[in-house]
């Protein structure tokens, strides 16, 4: 007999500690990235003030100055979410991504990978390859417009990840990242104060790739 297994049944995935540990997970997994993310993206604006002011220039004749972008803008913000993709790519927050176990033996072009060997995603390869990405240390949106002027995505950018156990909050975290983004940027310029020399792009390793502490000015438009 097929029962669907109920939030009691101890050998059911749905008990009440699973779903503690997936929601506690959910949350751990959302916060830093997301805020990491936008640390990285107010150092590329600041770094980049003619990027910065082409997206401003879109905001502004797409949405105007009269209210906040929203996500229903999207489609009309090629170059603003062109910016944001790069941003992802160029900084790799997650170079390796999350370590796996092979569940079986398995063949992989050509090579035998054992079972319980240790699988290490190599996120930047793939998003640093000259190939997939010409000139990949230049930090250029336009890599993500089209010749009619429209946004694509390129299948190898792959900051949440690849395959079944790629990152389960990337849709939530695609929505955040556009909204935080586009209104900071409708309400503030980032502007490098004068007595930094220049802006660095140094980080910090940990779980994941951080900027390390840096000094902006945010500067309010009118
Ligand atoms: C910019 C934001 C984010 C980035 C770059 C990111 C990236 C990643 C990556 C690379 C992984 C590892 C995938 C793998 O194992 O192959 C991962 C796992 C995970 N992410 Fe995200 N993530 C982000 C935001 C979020 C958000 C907002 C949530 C939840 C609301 C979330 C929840 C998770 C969870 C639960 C896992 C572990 C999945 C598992 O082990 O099967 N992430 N993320």
């Amino acid at each position: 007999m097929d029962e669907k297994p109920t939030p009691d049944d101890p050998c059911s995935y749905l008990q009440k500690h699973n779903m503690r540990v997936v929601l506690n997970m959910m949350f751990l997994a959302g916060s830093d990235t997301t805020a990491t993310t936008m640390e990285w993206c107010c150092l590329y604006m600041m770094a980049h003030p003619d990027i910065q002011k082409k997206i401003q220039d879109e905001m502004n004749s797409v949405v105007g100055r009269n209210r906040l972008p929203q996500l229903s803008d999207k489609n009309n913000l090629p170059y603003t979410r062109a910016a944001l993709l790069e941003i992802q790519r160029h900084v790799t927050m997650l170079p390796l991504s999350d370590f796996h176990t092979a569940g079986n033996e398995i063949s992989l072009a050509g090579y035998c990978i054992p079972k319980g060997a240790t699988i290490v995603p190599n996120l930047y390869a793939v998003m640093r390859d000259p190939i997939s990405f010409p000139e990949p240390d230049q930090f250029r949106p336009e890599r993500f417009i089209d010749e009619n002027g429209e946004y694509f995505e390129s299948g190898r950018v792959v900051p949440f990840g690849v395959g079944r156990r790629m990152c389960p909050g990337e849709n939530i975290a695609k929505m955040e990242l556009f909204v935080l983004f586009t209104h900071l940027l409708h309400r503030f310029s980032l502007v490098k104060p004068d007595d930094v020399a220049r802006v660095t792009f140094e980080g910090i390793y940990g779980a994941q790739f951080a900027p390390k502490p840096f000094t902006t000015i945010f500067l309010p438009r009118n």
